[in-house]
């Protein structure tokens, strides 16, 4: 069975010398591979010591890329946790956003269109 590693536990590890990031709830320890990533070793500490998903996946790696990120692995996000990530992840619909704006007014409706017959 693979080792389940909790979020407050890869927080820990977000030093150049010491970096795992998480990518699809699996851990990675890419400490070593840092000065090799053809991406810099910028990019791979901006999502240190938390989920880096996102960017992972914005940048439309290869699947060369996937296979390396395989020597890497150290274990899976504990479950617990899976949760608590999405939580943050997913962004509440701005409800009050989403709703149309109310018609206008009779009153800003005639300003506009004087010609209109009940003004
Ligand atoms: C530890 C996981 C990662 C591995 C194994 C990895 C591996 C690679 C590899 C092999 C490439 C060369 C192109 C390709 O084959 O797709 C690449 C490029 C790149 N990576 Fe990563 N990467 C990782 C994480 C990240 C993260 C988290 C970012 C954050 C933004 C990132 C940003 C980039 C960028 C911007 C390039 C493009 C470089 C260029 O074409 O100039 N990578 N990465």
């Amino acid at each position: 069975m693979s080792k389940e590693i909790s979020l407050a536990t890869v927080k820990e590890h977000n030093t150049p010398n010491d970096l795992w990031l998480i990518i699809e709830n699996k851990v990675y320890d890419v400490t070593k591979f840092r000065l090799e990533h053809p991406g810099g070793e910028d990019s791979l500490l901006d999502v240190a010591g938390r989920d880096g998903t996102k960017e992972f996946n914005d940048v439309g790696h290869s699947s060369e890329a996937r296979e390396i990120l395989k020597k890497y692995y150290i274990g899976n996000l504990a479950a617990a946790d899976i949760s608590k990530k999405r939580v943050q992840l997913v962004p509440r619909p701005l409800k009050r956003a989403m709703r149309p704006p109310p018609p206008p007014s009779n009153a800003a409706y005639c300003i506009n269109l004087p010609k209109v017959p009940s003004c």
